[in-house]
């Protein structure tokens, strides 16, 4: 069993490690300590910030390791620089960084061979590692979206997303109840999915897929910009001080940039790039809202022929390439229908991959929450400043993609690959 879980556990680490490998490699050396943007990080930083991630928790307190090195800690401390500020900071250069990462890992597969997985809740069914991957993985996201805000020649590359399958438009209703929100037994979720809890939740519709860029266009078209009546207060400060008259990336010509090319906007895939407030306005021009995270998450995993909740729209199953658009397979979110496979039992839609769909919702602690293991992970985030985000994008990887999995950022970011799926609630008599 520990044998079992100890090789799975390498896999994964290995899968995150040649994604960030594939990530820094792509650019050169004049490339990876610039800042593309001033929201993001140079992607040397990023690189040796896993690596240090890594050396903290499973060298030097799993495995009980002397330091590697001791005396960067402070430069990639992510709390002690803001982002902008990193560029200024005497950071490893590119082949330090390499080398620095490649030392952690060495001694951390042989930490893995050699642990016990039991008696200590940080490393219990491999908790520690499991952490350790999915913060590889969600920075490997955020070097995706400085790739995608970086200036130049296309870099990456990946096949087309799978195209529609299936008609999918409309709502559904998801009938009122009791669920069992967040979890208590998956093996690696995060602090912030814990505790499972019940949540009454009243009927509600919720759009079967998320919003497409041809629904946003018209959107656009109809003044939706520029029309105060649809934007929220700090939405709409936000919208004039910045001067947002569409989605990031895209030109106001019918064509986006994308990962250094120039292409039409897709008409069916999801609209991608946009903040909180944009997408609350769009609800509000569309005449619904967007879901809380409650109302997501049951959507996404209430089975109403058993009342149980699953890990995942589709089921328990781990992720297939026929679930979801998930992992960087594909460099951009998939048209809509075309993960049949990947719908809930209510018939929702890519609820998973593709785009992060805002909520509704500000970024709280679940009912007993309890920070583990360290308070800066998710609890210093919590209050009205962040807004959650569910189901990962084109560019989560499946290790860090849950029905429960929880993401949160400020209403004004857009640089993620976040999106829109709308819920409403039902007319007097429309439930019986
Ligand atoms: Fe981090």
């Amino acid at each position: 069993m520990t044998t079992d879980l100890r090789a799975r556990t390498a896999v994964e680490l290995l899968r995150a490690r040649r994604r960030s490998i594939a990530l820094t490699d792509a650019v050169d050396d004049g490339d990876l300590v610039r800042q593309h943007s001033p929201l993001m990080s140079p992607l040397v930083w990023d690189l040796a910030h896993i690596g240090n991630q890594e050396e903290l928790w499973l060298v030097r307190d799993v495995g009980g390791r002397d330091p590697v090195r001791v005396d960067i800690d402070r430069f990639y401390d992510a709390f002690k620089h803001p982002r902008a500020d990193r560029p200024s900071l005497p950071l490893l250069g590119p082949r330090e960084a390499r080398s620095y990462v490649g030392t952690v890992r060495d001694k951390v597969l042989d930490i893995l061979d050699t642990v016990p997985l039991e008696g200590r809740r940080l490393v219990e069914q491999g908790f520690a590692f499991g952490m350790i991957v999915q913060h590889e993985q969600q920075h490997c996201e955020t070097m995706l979206a400085t790739h995608q805000l970086r200036a130049g020649e296309a870099v990456l590359t990946a096949p087309s997303p799978p195209s529609a399958q299936a008609g999918v438009y409309g709502e559904v209703l998801v009938p009122g109840g009791p669920f069992t929100m967040g979890t208590s037994t998956e093996r690696w979720a995060l602090d912030n999915e814990r505790p499972a809890h019940t949540v009454d939740v009243p009927a509600f519709f919720i759009e079967t897929a998320p919003v497409t860029n041809a629904r946003f266009a018209e959107f656009i078209d109809d003044g939706g910009y520029l029309d105060r009546r649809w934007w929220s207060e700090p939405g709409w400060r936000h919208r004039v001080e910045a001067g947002l008259e569409g989605p990031m990336h895209w030109h106001g010509d019918g064509t986006r940039t994308h990962f250094g090319h120039r292409a039409p906007v897709e008409p069916d895939a999801p609209v991608v790039h946009v903040g909180y407030h944009e997408a609350d306005a769009f609800a509000r021009w569309s005449r619904k809202r967007l879901p809380t995270e409650a109302e997501w998450e049951k959507a996404a995993r209430f089975d109403p022929v058993s009342g149980r909740s699953r890990r995942y729209p589709w089921g328990d199953a781990d992720p297939g390439e026929a679930h979801a658009n998930l992992g960087q397979r594909h460099l951009r979110p998939a048209p809509v229908g075309a993960y049949p496979d990947g719908a809930s039992p209510l018939g929702v839609h890519q609820l998973i991959g593709d785009v992060w769909e805002w909520t509704a919702t500000d970024f709280a602690g679940y009912p007993g929450f309890v920070a583990f293991p360290y308070r800066e992970y998710s609890e210093v985030f919590f209050g009205p400043t962040y807004k959650v985000l569910r189901g990962g994008s084109f560019g989560t990887d499946a290790s860090a993609c849950r029905g429960t999995f929880r993401n949160w950022d400020l209403p004004i970011r857009r640089q993620i690959f976040s999106g829109i799926r709308l819920a409403r609630d039902p007319r007097p008599g429309e439930v019986g």
